[in-house]
């Protein structure tokens, strides 16, 4: 029997690519499959917590009991994220956010030209830092992909989104990362202290990781 022990918190899991369009027919994106989101989506709902997904453009079914909000650029993750965000306890982000989006998408379909193309990108708004601006109750989770130097890089990053601790996995790793349905991740604090998982199940990832997220809720609200 699954404890029902997220029941009264409101869970945030953004999940998936964000898609950057360039003109009508071509974007900048990435490979993330939503998997790891939905699994922690569906393992909140399941421990009797109120769930909303924010999800990019992938091929999997909403978990149900779940509210999702279906969204496609990273400025769109942003503003429906940020439209729920004061009413969560916990938020997972393990969406795959483009750093980048064109300076000036163009309404119709470039033509192609002689020789290079360059495209002008300018930043894109970053959902965890600006939740971490404002996070007061609230545990934030974030992700991390690092090819090198992954435990230091992810222990900057979560100084910089003030999140709690950020899941590092591994592209390069087979069973880490993109698409598949499992996951291999260390879980990195800001102070750099880290603990390495074994490979597991996504599910199995989502599974405890709720339960490092709820303990740091608990001890932080005292609750
Ligand atoms: O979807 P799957 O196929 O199951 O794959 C899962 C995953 C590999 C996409 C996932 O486990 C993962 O690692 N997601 C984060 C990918 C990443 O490289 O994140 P980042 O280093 O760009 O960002 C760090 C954190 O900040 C992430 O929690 C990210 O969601 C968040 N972020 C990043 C940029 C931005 N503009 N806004 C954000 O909120």
């Amino acid at each position: 029997l699954t404890p029902k022990d997220l029941a009264g918190r409101h869970v945030l899991v953004t999940a998936g690519p964000t898609r950057e369009y360039l003109d009508p027919v071509r974007f900048v994106s990435n490979p993330s499959s939503g998997k790891m989101g939905f699994a922690v989506a569906e393992r909140a709902v399941a421990r009797g917590a109120l769930v909303t997904l924010v999800s990019g453009p992938v091929s999997l079914p909403a978990p149900s009991g779940v509210t999702l909000m279906n969204v496609e650029s990273a400025v769109q993750m942003r503003d429906a994220a940020m439209s729920v965000f004061g009413a969560a306890d916990l938020v997972v982000a393990t969406a795959a956010v483009a750093d980048y989006r064109a300076a000036e998408p163009s309404n119709e379909k470039q033509a192609k030209t002689q020789g290079d193309a360059v495209i002008h990108l300018v930043p894109n708004p970053d959902i965890l830092a600006e939740m971490g601006a404002s996070k007061e109750r609230r545990v934030l989770v974030g992700f991390a992909m690092e090819t090198h130097a992954g435990v230091e890089r992810a222990a900057g990053k979560a100084r910089r989104k003030n999140a709690d601790f950020i899941l590092l996995n591994y592209p390069a790793r087979e069973g880490s990362g993109f698409g598949g349905d499992d996951n291999e991740v260390t879980l990195v604090r800001p102070s750099g202290e880290s603990e390495a998982w074994p490979r597991m199940s996504k599910r199995a990832v989502a599974e405890r990781l709720l339960t490092a997220a709820l303990e740091a809720y608990i001890q932080r609200n005292s609750v």
